[in-house]
């Protein structure tokens, strides 16, 4: 069989409040928000895509629709392109989900957290691997980040989780993890911890949106009550799970960016456009041009 086809479903988990974007994020999803052309659900999509999944699950929450909207095919769009010769545009619409992906939304009744999320999930992704991405992880690498787990997960057969490794400081915002072989790129996890503060974390080794997981985690997520902050943690099933099988940290090759965050969004946008094919020089020029005539600005 195909590596790359061994994992066919992705769950997308939208259905956070998004608190940090306000009031953005108040009646549009905080994963429509757009980096340069594509709203942050599209590049998961076509990352998932890459590394081989054809099963699209979208947990989502209150506010969602337009996640659907977007996926959904749009005739009277696409006639108006057709009637104004806007061919490329035409391309483009049609692309945003190929016919060979099947999406599927489930609701998740209340936010009561990513694993609770990821146990919606359960119904359409079966016994089988699946990927789980968070859009709000922005990550930009020559080989997409799901197909670099993938990957491992086709040589290990076992649970990959993506880490990357972050300041002290930021500990406090991250499930971090404990490898057997810290300066190898993909190890087996000794321990995970939510959220831990910098002085108790066990390493800088945080946990980012990009998991491909075992369908046994259903069973220890079923099981486990809620967590930290109320939420039924992810990272407590994981920890349930790394009991009865071997889960793997992988330092995926890449740059992430936390689209959940001001700072990240921006710095996302940015990079994005100065990587556009065709407003990337101009935009360049510009940029160069705002920083060069900045301290001459704030003095006025
Ligand atoms: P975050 O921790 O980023 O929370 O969730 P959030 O609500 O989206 O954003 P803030 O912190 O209020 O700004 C991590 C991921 O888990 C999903 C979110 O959509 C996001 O992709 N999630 C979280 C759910 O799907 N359901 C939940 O109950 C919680």
């Amino acid at each position: 069989m195909n590596m790359r086809s061994a994992i066919r479903t992705a769950v997308f988990p939208v259905a956070g409040r998004g608190t940090r974007f306000l009031p953005a994020t108040k009646a549009s999803p905080k994963e429509m928000l757009p980096v340069v052309d594509k709203p942050l659900i599209q590049y998961a999509v076509e990352e998932a895509l890459a590394a081989g999944a054809r099963r699209l699950v979208f947990i989502t929450g209150a506010s969602k629709r337009a996640i659907e909207d977007h996926f959904d095919s749009d005739p009277e769009l696409e006639q108006l392109l057709h009637s104004q010769g806007k061919s490329d545009l035409l391309n483009q619409i049609r692309s945003v989900l190929p016919s060979y992906a099947a999406c599927i939304y489930i609701r998740q009744p209340a936010p009561l957290g990513l694993g609770h999320a990821v146990l919606c999930a359960q119904p359409a992704v079966g016994a089988e691997p699946f990927f789980v991405h968070l859009a709000d992880d922005l990550i930009r690498s020559d080989v997409p980040c799901l197909q670099q787990m993938a990957a491992v997960y086709a040589e290990k057969r076992a649970s990959v989780l993506g880490v990357e490794l972050v300041p002290r400081r930021d500990t406090e915002r991250y499930g971090i993890v404990e490898v057997e072989a810290p300066n190898s790129a993909t190890s087996r996890i000794r321990s995970i911890v939510e959220k831990p503060k910098p002085a108790d974390a066990p390493s800088r080794l945080a946990v980012v949106g990009r998991y491909v997981l075992a369908p046994a985690i259903f069973g220890h997520l079923e099981k486990i009550g809620h967590g930290s902050g109320g939420e039924i943690q992810l990272t407590d099933g994981i920890g349930a799970l790394m009991r009865e099988e071997a889960v793997y940290a992988h330092r995926f090759e890449g740059k992430r960016y936390d689209c959940g965050s001001k700072l990240g969004y921006l710095q996302a946008t940015v990079e994005y456009a100065l990587a556009h094919r065709q407003l990337g020089r101009e935009f360049g020029k510009y940029l160069h041009e705002v920083v060069r005539t900045r301290p001459r600005t704030k003095r006025k």
